[in-house]
């Protein structure tokens, strides 16, 4: 794939391609959220709606056995195939170094080509709001230097993305002024939005869908007198299986044993116990943290943003009933009702969110 590319309008000596007559497409737009865990394309389906894929952010090479080439495999496929070596590049929430900058954009690279992606798009790309200049210009490069958004590229912070598909107006929801919560596998960041202008952001590693796991883990050990000691990817499962405010139910499973047999337990209180000291924490960052600085520097878009729908938003937004229960706890602990909402599936709605976001550049582009 060569690095040169040949623009609608650009004149060309061997006007031998028939690109060069027709009139160019106008350019697909496509939202991209490259997470910690996981990938999201969103795309539109053809008709008429939005198509979005889902994929494990990590990679795999190998040699072809035929060719001798280095081959990439990506995702689930590479996960199961390759745990020997199989690298999550953006396992911190951004490529921190080159070498992780490279894989990065392998594994983009790869996915785009696999979902066929058109080079001729507008793509909007999802990024979180951390303080990481260097973690950040890699993430850009990872999609500029790609082979797809020649039309153009785009960021937006995640959480205005995520929250773009909660509300019921779509796009013109960017106008708006509200608070978002994003509620991430690797950070916790909150902010408030005017108009699309980002104001007051805090974020914070100390709670997030990262540290749940390895609570959970640590609680099914200690809920099983010992017995049982699972590792982190299961504990994510359990919790994205299972954690429910609304309607928990206890659940068995069953370990080998190392030397044959195996174990069956049921878990009745790690996952909700985890959860839900969870919901307090978001609750104690966003009443005793963000929401007072928010106050101190802004406040009359502090009282106008309380008005309106908090939105969450991220991949622990996932968990049923959540958002109902920040809310009851967010509003007893500011003693006053605010609304807490979420899209209807969090861990798509970045994605979906920039996708809009693309639909509106491409027009102008
Ligand atoms: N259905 C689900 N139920 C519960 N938790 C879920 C579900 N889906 C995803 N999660 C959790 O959400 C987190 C991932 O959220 P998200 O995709 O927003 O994170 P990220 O953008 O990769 O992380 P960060 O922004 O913190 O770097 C993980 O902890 C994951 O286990
Ligand atoms: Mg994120």
């Amino acid at each position: 794939m060569g690095e040169s590319r040949i623009r609608p309008g650009m004149s060309d000596e061997e006007d031998d391609s028939p690109a060069a007559i027709e009139e160019p497409d106008d350019p697909t737009p496509v939202g991209v959220k490259l997470g910690s865990t996981r990938t999201v394309l969103a795309t539109p389906d053809g008709d008429g709606d939005v198509e979005t894929t889902r994929t494990l952010t990590c990679l795999a090479t190998y040699e072809d056995a035929l060719t001798g080439e280095e081959k990439v495999l990506y995702g689930a496929e590479a996960a199961m195939e390759y745990p020997d070596r199989v690298q999550f590049m953006l396992r911190s929430g951004l490529p921190e170094d080159d070498e992780n900058a490279e894989l990065a954009g392998r594994f983009f690279r790869a996915v785009t080509e696999s979902n066929d992606v058109p080079e001729n798009s507008a793509v909007v790309y999802a990024v979180p709001t951390i303080d990481n200049e260097p973690g950040l210009e890699n993430l850009a490069g990872v999609v500029e230097e790609s082979d797809v958004g020649e039309a153009l590229v785009r960021s937006y912070p995640e959480s205005l993305c995520g929250a773009l598909p909660a509300f019921e107006d779509g796009l013109a929801a960017i106008d708006r002024i509200f608070v978002a919560v994003n509620l991430g596998s690797t950070n916790l960041e909150m902010c408030a939005y005017r108009r699309g202008e980002q104001l007051s952001p805090v974020a914070t590693g100390g709670v997030t869908g990262n540290e749940i796991d390895r609570r959970i883990a640590n609680y099914v050990e200690e809920e099983t007198q010992g017995r049982v000691n699972i590792d982190l990817t299961t504990a994510r499962e359990y919790k994205e299986e299972h954690a429910d405010f609304e309607d928990y139910d206890p659940f068995t499973d069953v370990i080998q044993q190392p030397g044959g047999g195996s174990h069956e337990f049921t878990i009745e209180d790690s996952v909700m116990d985890a959860v839900d000291e969870y919901v307090d924490e978001v609750v104690d960052e966003v009443a005793n943290s963000f929401l007072p600085e928010l106050a101190n520097d802004y406040m009359k878009v502090y009282q106008l943003a309380l008005d309106e729908p908090v939105v969450l938003t991220g991949g622990m937004a996932c968990i049923p009933g959540l958002a109902a229960e920040v809310e009851t706890r967010l509003s007893e602990t500011l003693q006053r009702d605010v609304e807490v909402v979420a899209a209807d599936r969090p861990d798509l709605a970045a994605a979906r969110g920039a996708e809009l976001i693309a639909e509106r550049l491409a027009e102008d582009a």
